[in-house]
């Protein structure tokens, strides 16, 4: 497959606002995260476009490209926890559909297909057991159909949620009121993005409450022929300011990162993505997953962040709360 090289700089410069972050200004936050070996990982199935039974799969590549996923994380000082993979659970190695935990509460998935159905028992299991420890709570296996992270992206104020071809609406509702987070629907229509993460991302999330408060907001890239134009126009307004990837960044899963507010790992191939992120101050690195793409995913399907509520709680800082 050959890659468009049409990526120009955007001719938007001279009107960007002034006070965007120069390269090296932007503090990466450590993470913690989720992963899941690929040892069982193999395209025996075909439940999205990208899938397909007739192309071979050489596992033990994709274990050695993992590995190397892994590594960039521990490098930059991210922990990674790792699930045991389950035999006969091929697609299991997509940790981020696993589930999804806000503020230390983790809501396990309950999936669409029959074939990754076994999945969200095996997540709730791991994440019951190992929560305690890390500062996690299961809640237990979502009620609706919910694909975890694939369809769930915290931007630290609400929780964007995908819903078109996995997630439902009634699975939104759920985690508003599971989570006690502010929900934001986004409708999926191009089935090659039938997640939320593989057509968007966050790349800094948001601080502070309100913007005019003196917060920041999250900051997005997002490839917007993959939503409905009514929610194009919510993401629109709601970023003003984000990255809209084109389709060759896309169409190679461009839009499938993890940023930690610095470093932006994504695959090598999106040339513009890579291009469009220095310009704002982030570091990509390139990331190769070329056989975990046979089975649709990229980096950000291979992470579940895990967001536990903070040990300390001897902050003596007041919480900011400056109404007058
Ligand atoms: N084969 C998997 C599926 O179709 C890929 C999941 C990719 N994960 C993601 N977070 N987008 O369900």
């Amino acid at each position: 497959m050959t890659l468009t090289t049409s990526h120009a700089a955007p001719a938007a410069h001279d009107t960007l606002p002034a006070a965007r972050p120069a390269p090296g200004d932007r503090t990466a936050t450590s993470r913690h995260f989720l992963m899941c070996p690929p040892v069982h990982f193999d395209v025996v199935y075909a439940i999205n476009p990208w899938m397909d039974v007739t192309v071979p799969v050489d596992t033990g590549h994709a274990v050695v490209q993992w590995q190397a996923l892994k590594a960039a994380y521990e490098d930059r000082g991210h922990t990674v926890d790792v699930i045991s993979p389950v035999p006969g659970l091929p697609d299991m190695v997509y940790a981020a559909n696993g589930g999804v935990v806000v503020g230390g509460k983790a809501l396990a998935a309950r999936f669409t297909y029959p074939e990754r159905q076994p999945e969200g028992a095996a997540y709730e299991a791991w994440l019951r057991e190992s929560g305690p420890a890390r500062g996690m709570v299961s809640l237990g296996q979502a009620a609706e159909r919910n694909e975890g992270e694939g369809d769930l992206l915290w931007d630290g104020e609400v929780m964007l949620a995908g819903t078109g071809f996995r997630t439902t609406r009634a699975a939104h509702a759920e985690v508003a009121d599971r989570l006690g987070v502010e929900v934001l629907t986004l409708e999926l229509v191009d089935p090659r993005f039938y997640h939320l993460d593989t057509a968007l991302t966050v790349l800094s999330t948001a601080s502070g409450s309100t913007v005019p408060d003196g917060g920041t907001r999250a900051e997005i890239a997002y490839f917007p022929q993959a939503f409905t134009p009514a929610s194009r126009a919510v993401l629109r307004e709601r970023y003003p300011d984000a990255i809209e990837a084109d389709e060759a960044d896309a169409a190679v899963l461009g839009l499938n990162a993890v940023s930690d507010g610095r470093h932006v790992f994504l695959t090598h191939r999106a040339t513009g993505m890579h291009a469009a992120l220095r310009e704002r101050g982030f570091e990509p690195v390139g990331i190769d997953l070329s056989e975990l793409l046979k089975g649709g995913g990229s980096v950000k399907c291979c992470t579940l962040e895990l967001r536990p509520v903070p040990a300390m709680q001897d902050d003596p800082t007041p919480a900011k709360e400056a109404r007058a």
